[in-house]
Parts: structure tokens; C-alpha cells; sequence
């Protein structure tokens, strides 16, 4: 408001300056996924959907919160604590939990204090500060290669860092599954030493994994080129409803003697959206150099947020630090992932039953909370039109907005628009 009031004032007396403000305040482009919630809610179809956002639903298709985190909630209330601010790295008994649990209870690198993990805004948050921290520190190229497609807002964020953004082939549309080949040829033709984003998984927007013996290759060649690695992972144990296995490629790289750098989010597999909890881990390769590492992400957060928000922070550490609140977390990830593959399994067989003589197996194979569904632009066009099915462009679809009472609603208009 500040400044229409300014270019208010300076219109009537200057002509070079309202020109700038104006060029300074213009539109920017919509955000493309927000963009389609709007769309979505202007639409009065009952049997609207909308299967743009990210967002984990019921089976009744309601915004769902875990009853661990009522918990944790309650526990936490009466406690009466302060809200005192937290340390620049955020809450320690969180940040704590939280690289335990990526990185396993008894890992070597947590044994020998050649970690740091630092509490952040969610899973953006956290990439922007390591995006921030390899911007001012990295010695390498400036470059950061992600996976072709990633994460829209990836891009954006390495960015604004400063960092260039780069890409090597991940998804094959033939097949809509993983270019094995195609990977492995660019990494291996990555320039030594920069940078490689990799989704440790549930690979957002296709949801494809590499297979673990996939992984040991991709290690081999990120290794012989000097790369580092830092892994995105917004979906521990969302994606095959097992925290360990979900984690397994990111400690396998730390096995092999990769120093990674790992973004956590607690957004999907807390259900803690607006909370805003995740963590920002480096390894190092020593106590001394996490030290110093420690030393720069503070200076690097105080101007930025100066300390993070402790609400959520204090629900995840304590669901991570109860034992019987862990436990039912766990149970309740598990129950989330596996509705998801079970509505997987019937959107196919709901295909099928329509008569659809398309294979949708990968339907099936891909993993986490999106599906990759192959639908062209038109076609994701047309499904929108005529039933109010609404999705990105790229065709690809929120598993976590379907249900067992629109499954085969959302069946009969894919094989409306692909027959
Ligand atoms: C691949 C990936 N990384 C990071 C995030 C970060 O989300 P948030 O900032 O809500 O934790 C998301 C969320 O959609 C994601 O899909
Ligand atoms: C490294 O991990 C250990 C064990 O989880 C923890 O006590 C310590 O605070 C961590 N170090 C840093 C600097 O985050």
C-alpha cells in the first residue's frame, strides 16, 4: 500500500519515477499449481476434484491431522512452556531427532559429530538456506543439476540463491518410468564437482525411484565425477510407508563416503503442512569442519529469519522423542502411504473396467504422493472441462485427493479423454 501512496505522490510531480515503480510493481505470472486450486474452487460441479495440490486427504477426502500430533498437542499444552525465542539453529532436541532419523539411530556419521542439522521453514526452507550456503561457499561450479522434471519451485530456489540451474535426464515418457540410461549418461558428463539434487523419494512430479541397485550405480558415477549430492527428502516414509526404507538411498550414499547435503520436511509425513518444520543437514568430515559449517548457516540464518518458529518444531520432537508417540506415528505414516497405493491399484482396475485398453501399470509402479499419469496437455484440458477433474498441465495427479468414493469417478473421465 506504501507504495501506490508513493507513486501517487510522485506522479503529479515527477515523470521518470512512476514509470520505475510501475515496471518495479507489475504482475509476475500466477504460481502454476496455486493457480489451479483457484480454478478449482470457483467450479460448483459436485463431483469437483482437485488433484493440483500436494496435500495428504482422508478417505473421506477432509484435510487430515494425525492423532499422534492431538498428542504430542496435548502434551505440550500442559507443559505450559514459554515462548521464549528458540537458538538460530532452532530447537535442539528437534534437530537432534530429526538427523536420527534420516540418517538412522546408529549411524557412523552421528556417532562421530561430523554432523550438523539446523531446524528450518519446512522442506523449502531448508533447501533455500543449503542453497544459500552453497552460493557463498561452494568451491565448485555454480551450477546444480536436478533431475528432468523436479520439483517446480527447485528452480526458483537455486536461483534466487544465485546458483545456475542445470538438468540431467531422470523420466522416460515411453515408458513413464525411470531413464536408467539417460541418467546415468549426463551424470557422468557432469562437469567435476558441482552440484546434483537428488529426490531421495517419492520423486516429485512422477513419483519413479531409482531401484536400490539403480542407486549403487548412480553412487559410483557421482563419486567418480566429484559431485555432491544433496538430496531432497520431503517424503520419508510416505512413499513405501517404511521410514528406513524410504531413507535408504541417502545412507547408502553416506556409506559409500559421500558428504551429502539433505533437506528434511515434516510437511507430508507429519501431515504438519503450516507448521513449517524441517531440517538442513550437512555431513563433514569431521567434528572440526561441522564446527565451522555450524558457525556459517548461523550467520547465514540471523539476517534472514533470525530463529525459526518453535511450534511444530516442539510436536515433531516430541513425537520423535516419546516412544509410544513414535510408534503410532509410525503406524499412521504407514496407514497414509498404503491408502495411497491402494487407490492406485483401484484407479487401474476402475480403468479396466471402463474398457481402457491402455496399460497403466506404472500407474501402479510409480511411488509417494503423485502419479505421473502420461495424459497430454489436451487431454488434462479436456478432463477439466467436461468433469471438473483439476490437475497441472503436465498431467500429473495428487494421489492423496482421490478416494474409494471418487476413484471411479476420476476413472470414467481418464477414459473419457484417452480412448
Ligand atoms: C520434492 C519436494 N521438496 C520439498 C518440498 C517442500 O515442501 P514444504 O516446504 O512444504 O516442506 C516439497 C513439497 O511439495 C516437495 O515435493
Ligand atoms: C550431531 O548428532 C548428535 C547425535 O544425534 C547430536 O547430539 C549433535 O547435536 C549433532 N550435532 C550438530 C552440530 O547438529
Amino acid at each position: 500500500r506504501q507504495l501506490n501512496c508513493l507513486s501517487f505522490f510522485f506522479s503529479s510531480t515527477c515523470t521518470f519515477f512512476p514509470a520505475f515503480m510501475v515496471g518495479w510493481s507489475s504482475n509476475g505470472p500466477p504460481d502454476p499449481i496455486l493457480g489451479v486450486t483457484e480454478a478449482f474452487k470457483r467450479d460448483t460441479n459436485p463431483k469437483k476434484m482437485n488433484l493440483g495440490v500436494g496435500a495428504y486427504r482422508n478417505d473421506q477426502g477432509k484435510p487430515f491431522v494425525l492423532s499422534c500430533v492431538r498428542k504430542a498437542e496435548a502434551l505440550i499444552a500442559e507443559k505450559q512452556l514459554d515462548k521464549e525465542y528458540l537458538g538460530i539453529g532452532g530447537l535442539g532436541e528437534f534437530s537432534k531427532a530429526c538427523a536420527q532419523l534420516a540418517l538412522g539411530a546408529d549411524s557412523e556419521v552421528l556417532k562421530s559429530g561430523r554432523n550438523i542439522t539446523v531446524q528450518t521453514i519446512s522442506g523449502t526452507g531448508s533447501l533455500r538456506i543449503g542453497a544459500n550456503f552453497l552460493s557463498r561457499f561452494h568451491a565448485g561450479p555454480r551450477d546444480v543439476y536436478l533431475p528432468k522434471p523436479s520439483w517446480g519451485n527447485h528452480t526458483p530456489i537455486f536461483r534466487d540463491a544465485g546458483m545456475q540451474l542445470k538438468a540431467y535426464r531422470y523420466y522416460d515418457p515411453s515408458t513413464c518410468g525411470f531413464d536408467f540410461k539417460g541418467a546415468l549418461e549426463d551424470i557422468s558428463n557432469i562437469p567435476e564437482q558441482s552440484v546434483i539434487l537428488l529426490h531421495a523419494c517419492a520423486h516429485n512430479p512422477t513419483g519413479v525411484d531409482p531401484r536400490p541397485e539403480q542407486w549403487k550405480e548412480i553412487s559410483e558415477v557421482i563419486k567418480k565425477r566429484n559431485l555432491l549430492a544433496f538430496f531432497d527428502m520431503a517424503y520419508q516414509g510416505f512413499a513405501s510407508g517404511d521410514i528406513d526404507r524410504d531413507a535408504w538411498a541417502v545412507r547408502y550414499f553416506i556409506e559409500q563416503g559421500h558428504n551429502v547435503l539433505l533437506s528434511q520436511s515434516f510437511a507430508k509425513n507429519m501431515g504438519l503442512y503450516g507448521e513449517r518444520v524441517g531440517g538442513f543437514s550437512v555431513v563433514c568430515k569431521d567434528t572440526d569442519e561441522a564446527k565451522r559449517v555450524e558457525s556459517q548457516l548461523k550467520i547465514l540464518i540471523r539476517p534472514i529469519y533470525s530463529n525459526p518458529p518453535m511450534n511444530g518444531a516442539r510436536i515433531a520432537a516430541t513425537i520423535l522423542n516419546t516412544p509410544d508417540l513414535y510408534s503410532l506415528w509410525l503406524e499412521e505414516v504407514h496407514g497414509m502411504a498404503n491408502r495411497i497405493i491402494k487407490m492406485r491399484e483401484q484407479l487401474v482396475a476402475g480403468l479396466k473396467k471402463e474398457g481402457s485398453s491402455h496399460n497403466w501399470q506404472h500407474v501402479i509402479d510409480q511411488i509417494g504422493m503423485f502419479c505421473f499419469t502420461g495424459l497430454k496437455p489436451e487431454q488434462v484440458e479436456r478432463l477439466t472441462k467436461e468433469f471438473s477433474v483439476y490437475m497441472t498441465k503436465d498431467g500429473r495427479i495428487s494421489m492423496a485427493g482421490v478416494t474409494s468414493g471418487n476413484v471411479g469417478y476420476l476413472a470414467h473421465g481418464i477414459h473419457a479423454v484417452t480412448k
